[in-house]
Parts: structure tokens; C-alpha cells; sequence
């Protein structure tokens, strides 16, 4: 792959969109790549993915404007579901995701890091949705996650605006979760992932599923959804040997992921 990489650090994989020449901007290319990097993620082993963008400068500066400039209508809406696809595999990915975004995240960036379970961004961070300054909509999801994730009149006001958002401000709106300085975000990042990755590794995929799942049906579905997937953690090793521990008055041993 030449623009994207996938590492993995003691169960936390690290996916990095590394095209910084153009701000870290998503072509076909890069999207294709973000795609296989996706497929190399394995449950098994990883228990918690970070998405970033390479450099200080950019998290990702958007798609890549003179790829789209040319498009035709029926070329638009290909690429337009090119993206949707890749951002749908991210946001459905089993184990939880977060973006760490270090500086733009444009258009296509700001809908890549909201695809993402959890959002923490640099001081210097700049979130927005600049396409109707470009004659388009968002197409990689904008529309429908940022009113979701900060609330329909928000949502609205910014999209409509073109307006961009600073750090402060995303983190006041619920955009993100967390502001650092530059050089620790990715610590911080690093930090959360750990964090998440020392519990049962079942049960925290069957709870982002619940929160995924549960939240695109009515309440009474929702709790259904809850209950199997409740249900289904007494299945697991994981969960026998923690509450023995419990009951034992011992610490528990390190969870298996099984
Ligand atoms: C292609 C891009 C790019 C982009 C930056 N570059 N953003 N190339 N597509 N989205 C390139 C520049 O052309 C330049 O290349 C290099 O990266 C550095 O950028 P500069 O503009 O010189 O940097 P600076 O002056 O510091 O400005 C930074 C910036 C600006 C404010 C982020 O680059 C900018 O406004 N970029 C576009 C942001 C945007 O509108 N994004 C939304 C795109 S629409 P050269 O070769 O000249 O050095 C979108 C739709 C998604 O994302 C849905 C599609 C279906």
C-alpha cells in the first residue's frame, strides 16, 4: 500500500492515512487502501484501532478536490459510494475505533474521524464540512452522521455554513471527546486504546454493536438487541473466569478474548 499503513502495538492497531504531500487527501487510491487495511484488522488480535493522519499539519485535508473536480453525475455518485462503503466498514468494525486528529480534518476528514467510535483531537485541531463552498454535499456520510453525532440544528447550522470548527468548539458540541496538546495526542490515544483493550474483549465489541445497532431502531427493538447480545457474554470464558475472581476476592487474570 502506498498511502495508508496498519501497524499494531500490543493489541492496538494503528491505521495511518499517509499522504501528506496533498494534506493527507483521500483519492480513490487511498480509499481502496484504507479498504484492505480494514480487512487486515483481525478481531482476534486487535481489540481496539486508532486512525490517523500522517504529519502535524493534517489529519485529512478532504477527498482529493482535483480527482472530483471532472466528475460526471453518474461518476460523483460512484465515488460518493466508494467512500460510503470503506466509512460504513470502519463505523461496523467489530472492535472500537477512534480517531486522533491532529490538525484538518476537512470534508472527507471530518467524515472519516466521525465514522470513528470516538473522536480526540490536537489543540490545533480544525473540523468542518467545507463542500457547499465547492458546489457539492458531503458525500461520505456528512450529512447523516454529524446530525446524529452533535444534533440535527447544529448539524445543519455548520453544514450549511461551510463554517470550520476549532478544537474548543468541537469539544464543546460533543464532536470530540478530548483536546491535547500535539505532542501527546497520540499518547492520549494511546492511552484510551489500552484502556479500552484490557477489558473483555467480547463484551466490549458486543457493547459497541448494542450502541450501533440499538440505536437505528425503536427502544423496544433496542433492548431486545441488548438482551441477546447480553445473553451471549455468558457464553464466554471471559466472563466465567472474572466474576469467579470476583467471588474468589482475587484479581482476575488478564481476559482471553474468548
Ligand atoms: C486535493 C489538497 C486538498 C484536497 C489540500 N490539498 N487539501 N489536494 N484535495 N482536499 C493539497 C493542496 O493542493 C496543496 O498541494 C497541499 O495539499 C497543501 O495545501 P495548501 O492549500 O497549500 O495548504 P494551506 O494553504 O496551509 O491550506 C490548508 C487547507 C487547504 C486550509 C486545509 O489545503 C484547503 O482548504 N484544502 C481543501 C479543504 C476542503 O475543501 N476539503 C473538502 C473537500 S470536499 P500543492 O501541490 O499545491 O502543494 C470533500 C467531499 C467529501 O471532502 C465527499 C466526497 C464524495
Amino acid at each position: 500500500m502506498e498511502f495508508v499503513q496498519f501497524s499494531v502495538k500490543e493489541n492496538v492497531g494503528i491505521l495511518t492515512v499517509a499522504r501528506p504531500a496533498a494534506l493527507n487527501a483521500l483519492n480513490d487510491q487511498v480509499i481502496r487502501e484504507l479498504s484492505e487495511a480494514l480487512d487486515q484488522v483481525d478481531p482476534g488480535v486487535v481489540r481496539c484501532l486508532i486512525v490517523r493522519g500522517e504529519g502535524e499539519k493534517a489529519f485529512v485535508a478532504g477527498a482529493d478536490i482535483g480527482q472530483m473536480s471532472s466528475l460526471s453525475k453518474a461518476e460523483g455518485q460512484t465515488f460518493g459510494k466508494l467512500g460510503n462503503d470503506v466509512f460504513r466498514k470502519l463505523e461496523t468494525l467489530p472492535i472500537p475505533t477512534i480517531a486522533a486528529v491532529c490538525g484538518f480534518a476537512l470534508g472527507g476528514g471530518c467524515e472519516l474521524a466521525m465514522s470513528c467510535d470516538i473522536r480526540l483531537a490536537s489543540e490545533t485541531a480544525v473540523f468542518g464540512q467545507p463542500e457547499v463552498g465547492l458546489g457539492i454535499t458531503p458525500g461520505f456520510g456528512g450529512t447523516q452522521r454529524m446530525a446524529r453525532l452533535i444534533g440535527v440544528g447544529r448539524a445543519k447550522e455548520l453544514l450549511y455554513t461551510a463554517r470550520k470548527v476549532k478544537a474548543p468548539e468541537a469539544l464543546a458540541i460533543g464532536l470530540v471527546q478530548g483536546v491535547y496538546p500535539v505532542e501527546t495526542l497520540m499518547d492520549e490515544a494511546m492511552k484510551l486504546a489500552s484502556r479500552i483493550a484490557a477489558n473483555a474483549p467480547i463484551a466490549v465489541r458486543a457493547v459497541k454493536k448494542a450502541v450501533n445497532e440499538g440505536l437505528q431502531v425503536d427502544m423496544d427493538r433496542a433492548i431486545v438487541i441488548e438482551e441477546e447480545l447480553f445473553g451471549s457474554c455468558f457464553e464466554t470464558v471471559d466472563q466465567k473466569n472474572a466474576m469467579a475472581a470476583f467471588l474468589e476476592k482475587r484479581k482476575a487474570d488478564p481476559f482471553v478474548n474468548r
